[in-house]
């Protein structure tokens, strides 16, 4: 078991905490005002989520969404239409949905089998621990993040692979046909995506070698314009012709390859024949009376949440109140000590030891909450504010899926970054993720997130970089009840953890529960981040008596953790809860 101790912050002096609270304060007005007027319970205004009587799917765009749902209506399941979802957000969704990229899946089957599938990206053969140091053991600012030698070894196609070959129902070339039909033919962009694709121009054009079907010769992309991805309607056809190979080996292996040698990025023709997506054991813990099952590591995402929310049993939280001083305080008193844990006691367990069962442990998790005051706030070992820096994405994305026999199936997929590392395969039309990020470059240095790590997320041969992906399903009496995930880096396990809550301690909707406004913190940055409208100004000021630091979520609008869920209601129906306020393309779709 680890020691309770270890990573306990140390507490600054009190006239340190006081000038900390103060100057929170101070920086705060323009931003109290803003709370005031966006006060907390809006979320019982969201309108109910899409009813279905039998079959649900829930994704980051409706043109997936619906693909999905015309998979389960032809007599497909969850896991035929998981497929299918999965290579159309690669076409119209290509900011994070992938075949370039990795992810991971939870299942609940009909019959109450369950599994964990990991299909995360691996660091290429030829990767080593310093890789992304300079001379002097510096981080080379943005190595590991933009370009060819960003790249992590991408696992999406054989994760979709191995999950047809074990659940599937329906022919793997008809599941991957509609996505090369929406390549081929185009779809039009919606508002949402012209204004992504147009971010990203000066960014495609610096790193590509070629002008990609996403680059717009002149002026912007518009929202209704069609565009097309001919090579990448190619490489899905090879795939849907030739499965996993029609990646990994033959056309498309040999264009990653050159594209590799072209921009001295390291994934080779061997790394790619090598790659293998595993099923793993799923983490299991029991919360109020209800079974949560979740993603192990690589993903720390299912041991995380885990310890949140056996730490929160303990308290009533209900009776706290929704998005109160007690209750953001107390949720950021346990993602404290949480994130601790995974900085140091996590990374993927092929390669390094975790103790899972310990870190998970209810008597573990009880001494390591043991000091936690309602009254104030345990500073963590280090307050280092410079080090919070607008955050240049959130981009991941998860799709839920329920089907008539009652399988469920929870994916989290990603780039990691918004495209990855903007690097297009030539020839093969998609882009190729930034994932080496994930890993720990060098011992507490912060990565894109702000998320340090440390030796057990160091880089190596062959090895996967620690996630926070935490695609989730909840058994109550044996029976299927939610399903459920984020896109959101670091903020996906605290997403998680919230909308949970929100469903069984505050008996939200599930609807509700996604569009209740969140907060956020991982121990460092010591800050308490906060999205627009989530508090009224009088739990604000009970915040700050605690001396937390607080933090406006950078994107005020696209702000924290993007759920998509699905929610089994007492009567049987299915509730599919999309969120649409962070994300207009997103959609529940469901008969
Ligand atoms: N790339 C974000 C994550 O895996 O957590």
């Amino acid at each position: 078991m680890p020691n309770t101790r270890a990573n306990q912050p140390v507490s600054n002096s009190p006239p340190a905490r006081a000038i900390v609270a103060m100057v929170g304060l101070i920086l705060l007005g323009p931003f109290l005002h803003l709370q005031s007027i966006h006060v907390a319970h809006h979320w019982r205004l969201a309108p109910a989520g899409v009813t279905g009587e039998t079959a649900m799917v829930v994704s980051a765009h409706f043109l997936a969404s619906e693909i999905g749902r015309d998979v389960l209506r032809d007599g497909g399941n969850a896991f035929d239409a998981a497929v299918a979802v999965n290579f159309a957000l690669s076409v119209v969704y290509q900011q994070a949905g992938n075949i370039g990229g990795g992810g991971f899946m939870v299942c609940r089957l009909a019959n109450g089998e369950r599994g964990a599938l990991d299909f995360r990206e691996r660091a290429p053969l030829k990767a080593s621990r310093d890789m992304y140091l300079d001379d002097a053991g510096e981080v080379i600012k943005g190595l590991s993040l933009k370009g060819h030698y960003a790249v992590g070894v991408p696992g999406s196609v054989a994760g979709m692979a191995a999950l047809h070959a074990r659940f599937g129902s329906q022919p793997w070339d008809a599941l991957v046909r509609p996505s090369i039909h929406l390549a081929q033919n185009g779809f039009d962009l919606t508002p949402k995506a012209a204004r992504m694709f147009n971010r990203y121009q000066q960014d495609f054009r610096d790193v590509n070698r070629f002008s990609p079907a996403v680059i717009k010769p002149e002026g912007d992309w518009a929202a209704g314009e069609r565009i097309r991805f001919p090579d990448l309607a190619r490489t899905l056809d090879r795939i849907a012709m030739q499965g996993r190979a029609g990646f990994y080996q033959g056309e498309t292996a040999k264009l990653i390859a050159e594209e590799m040698m072209a921009g001295g990025g390291l994934v080779s023709l061997q790394d790619l024949a090598a790659y293998k997506a595993v099923w793993r054991q799923p983490i299991e813990f029991s919360y109020r009376g209800h079974r949560v099952i979740s993603m192990p590591p690589p993903s720390s995402g299912g041991v995380a949440l885990a310890q949140l929310l056996q730490g929160a049993e303990t308290y009533d939280i209900g009776a706290m109140g929704h998005n109160s001083a007690a209750h953001i305080h107390l949720m950021t008193e346990l993602e404290r000590r949480v994130y601790a844990d995974r900085a140091t006691h996590m990374g993927d367990t092929d390669f390094v030891d975790v103790d899972i069962a310990g870190l998970t442990d209810k008597a573990y998790i009880a001494a390591r909450n043991g000091d936690i005051s309602m009254r104030v706030k345990t500073p963590s070992e280090q307050v280092k504010p410079g080090l919070v820096r607008v955050i240049e994405s959130v981009e991941t994305t998860h799709f839920s899926i329920v089907d008539p026999q009652g399988n469920a199936v929870s994916i989290t997929t990603t780039l990691n970054g918004n495209f990855g590392a903007k690097l297009v395969v030539q020839g093969g039309g998609f882009f190729l993720n930034n994932e080496m990020d994930d890993f720990s470059i060098k011992p507490g240095h912060a990565n894109q997130f702000g998320l340090v790590g440390d030796d057990k997320n160091a880089i190596a041969p062959g090895k996967r970089m620690l996630s926070s992906m935490t695609p989730t399903i909840v058994e109550k009496d044996g029976e299927l009840k939610i399903v459920l995930g984020t896109p959101g880096g670091a903020t996906i396990i605290t997403s998680v953890f919230q909308t949970l809550m929100n469903l069984i301690d505050f008996d939200m909707s599930a609807q509700q529960a996604v569009h209740a406004r969140k907060s956020h913190s991982q121990w460092q940055p010591d800050f308490v981040m906060l999205e627009k409208g989530t508090m009224s100004l009088s739990n604000l000021r009970g915040l700050l008596a605690r001396e937390h630091n607080l933090y406006p979520w950078p994107q005020f609008k696209y702000a924290l953790g993007r759920v998509e869920a699905i929610v089994v209601r007492d009567n049987g129906t299915l509730e599919g809860a999309a969120d649409a306020s962070r994300g207009e393309d997103d959609r529940a779709v469901g008969y």
